[in-house]
């Protein structure tokens, strides 16, 4: 009887244990995604500014006016070559459609 009280202690504590390690394995996930996805997005920012706001006026068009989608479809009209420009064409072309999706998500106008 000690014996089986004993083992569905253990059990039981391991079970526990393995449920914390899952709970804090997916948060150190969430944080890495979260990085990954704002780094992705601060690339942009050499250029544009922070989160798309220049300078007005400074040479650059500011982009924090536009929603995920319209951005994801200027991005990718650079990428086809459908919309003609000095560096997006490059740049759009060295971004898998996946992480273009990324960017317009990040830097898009939040309504
Ligand atoms: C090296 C500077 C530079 C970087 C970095 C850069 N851009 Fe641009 N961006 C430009 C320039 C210059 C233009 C004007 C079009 C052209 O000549 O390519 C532009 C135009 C745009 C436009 C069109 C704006 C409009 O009003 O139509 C969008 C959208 C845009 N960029 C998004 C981005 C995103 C998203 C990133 C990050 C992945 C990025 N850019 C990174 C320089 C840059």
């Amino acid at each position: 009887m000690q014996e089986i009280v004993r083992k569905l202690g253990l059990g039981l504590l391991t079970f526990l244990g393995l449920a914390q390690w899952s709970m804090m394995a997916s948060a150190q996930n969430a944080d890495a995604t979260k990085l990954y996805n704002s780094s992705l997005a601060a690339t942009c920012a050499n250029c544009h500014g922070t989160n798309g706001k220049g300078v007005p006026e400074g040479g650059m068009p500011l982009i924090n006016g536009y929603t995920s989608a319209q951005l994801l479809e200027s991005l990718k009209a650079y990428k086809s070559g459908a919309r003609e420009g000095t560096i997006m064409p490059q740049l759009a072309k060295g971004y898998t459609d996946e992480q273009l999706q990324i960017i317009a998500n990040q830097l898009g106008k939040k309504q």
